[in-house]
């Protein structure tokens, strides 16, 4: 029997506050591996095809329907936590009526460790059994706070009984119920029926196991051997160790796709960035957001990149921190550069050590090497910025930008007094306070004219020759040389 084009509504169980986390944010916000826990059960969702997606919000309902906002989630309103059964029918009653057509998966908000190919399993095997009703279950030594699975002496799937319900037998039970279910079409119309009569007084979903039953329906198990995949995340431990195992996964496809990583266990690649091939990443670097890193980017030692775009063998020396920027192909950026955002690079741009940029544009082959300030400016080609540069872009109140031109050459630790414009290849003599425009090909000099006193020092420290004689040896000396 093969109803694999069966449609598929997946219904995400996420409106409990996860009290364990000790968090002002719901439980189902904590980001791991750079996504929110309950978006990567949409994202498993969307990869598995489903039709409709409904995530069932409670608890910071406003937060987590925001946080999923562009998903293509719907979301059903679970005011009161009424129990896992109660909130399946609330996501049940936001499926569109008159599609009864589907499977449904139940997924909850705080897995982000179950794969894609586990739940591709878990619905063939639904469809392989014939199956109504299929509980995804595993086996661990002790499964204390799960619901137990319940066999018969045939094996087959008889209850699932809570732990607060459980006899000392049952407790003894090492198969776990993991919340992952797929159900038939009928679920929502059974569902109606669950009660809420047991020690909690909480709508069972689990109770659906028995209605299915019933109804003289198959219900089935599927057991699976990575038990970890469904281990919810339920306070910061269970958090950390959910992020080691996604980096660990991420990180590995990386490896296979042929990205090098000096030490895999220091490396956190979020899970929306992209990596071309021959991409190195050396110890300590971190990649969030939507950064990309093209072929043959390499990035030094623990430097952050965050929606960073880095093109074809652009290298980022150690200790580099880039949010924002677009860099051109074959620029060398660092070590120990801040690009902020807004920052966009030509082609083989030089941006040394303690250089920082801000909403700046640098066309090719411009090069900033040491300690600048650049904020709010266009650069054209080939222009040097010495070390020390700052574009003074506030005057205490506003931002204001600066236009420099193609083959300039800025002298060093000049200060360029925003808004300001020069010219093409025109120069600023180094130590300029510029506050007029420089004419393209002049030589601006903005700086006090030097004075050279001769024989000054002699007559300085000589006014005070006990103490120099007591401090300062060398200098002494020379004074003593001076005289004769
Ligand atoms: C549930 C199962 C248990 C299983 C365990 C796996 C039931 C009755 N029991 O137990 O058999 O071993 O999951 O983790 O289903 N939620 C809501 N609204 C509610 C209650 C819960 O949205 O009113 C959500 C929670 O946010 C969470 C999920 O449902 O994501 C599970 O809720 P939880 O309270 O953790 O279920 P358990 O009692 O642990
Ligand atoms: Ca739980």
């Amino acid at each position: 029997m093969n109803n694999d084009n069966r449609p598929l509504d997946v219904i995400i169980l996420a409106a409990g506050q996860g009290t364990r986390m000790q968090s002002a944010l719901p439980k189902v916000l904590h980001p791991v591996a750079g996504r929110p826990m309950v978006a990567w059960s949409v994202k498993v969702a969307r990869e598995l095809g489903a039709r409709h997606v409904v995530v069932v919000t409670g608890h910071g309902a406003g937060q987590v329907e925001a946080a999923l906002a562009g998903t293509g989630a719907r979301f059903a309103r679970q005011e009161r936590q009424l129990g896992t059964g109660h909130a399946f029918l609330c996501g049940a009653a936001a499926l569109p009526a008159g599609e009864d057509d589907a499977d449904i998966l139940v997924l909850y908000g705080d897995t982000p460790l179950l794969r894609l190919e586990t739940l591709r399993e878990l619905i063939a095997e639904h469809h392989r059994q014939a199956s109504a009703f299929t509980i995804l279950t595993g086996r661990v030594p002790d499964a204390t706070g799960y619901g137990r699975i319940i066999r018969d002496a045939d094996g087959n799937v008889m209850r699932i009984v809570e732990e607060k319900a459980a006899t000392p037998e049952e407790r003894a039970v090492r198969e776990f119920n993991s919340g992952v279910y797929v159900m038939d079409g009928r679920a929502p119309s059974l569902a109606q029926r669950i009660g809420n009569e047991n020690p909690a007084g909480e709508y069972y979903l689990t109770d659906l196991l028995a209605l299915y039953r019933g109804e003289g329906a198959r219900v089935r198990a599927y057991v699976i051997d990575e038990v970890d995949e469904v281990l919810g995340a339920n306070d910061r431990l269970g958090l950390a160790q959910a992020e080691v195992s996604l980096r660990h996964r991420i990180n590995t496809a990386h490896m296979r796709a042929g990205v090098t990583l000096h030490d895999p266990d220091t490396t956190r690649i979020e899970d929306t960035v992209t990596l071309g091939r021959d991409v190195t990443l050396e110890p300590g670097v971190i990649l969030r957001g939507e950064t990309r890193l093209a072929d043959g980017v390499t990035v030094g030692a623990y430097s952050v990149l965050t929606d960073a775009v880095l093109e074809t063998g652009v290298v980022v020396k150690a200790h580099s921190v880039v949010e924002g920027a677009h860099v051109g192909a074959g620029s060398d950026v660092g070590p120990f550069a801040r690009l902020r955002p807004g920052t966009v690079l030509g082609t083989g741009v030089h941006i040394g050590n303690f250089v920082e940029t801000k909403n700046a544009r640098l066309s090719a082959d411009v090069k900033a090497g040491h300690l600048a300030y650049l904020g709010d400016v266009e650069i054209g080609a080939e222009t040097n910025v010495g070390a020390g540069t700052i574009v003074a872009n506030f005057d205490g109140v506003n931002k204001h930008p600066t236009r420099i031109g193609a083959g300039v050459f800025i002298g060093s630790n000049a200060t360029l007094i925003a808004p300001r414009v020069v010219g093409d290849a025109a120069f600023v003599a180094a130590g300029s306070a510029v506050h007029e425009d420089v004419p393209e090909g002049a030589l601006a000099v903005a700086r006090g004219k030097q004075r050279t006193l001769e024989g000054w020092s002699r007559r300085y420290w000589g006014g005070m020759r006990d103490k120099v004689r007591e401090k300062l040896p060398w200098l002494a000396g020379w004074l003593e040389r001076q005289r004769g």
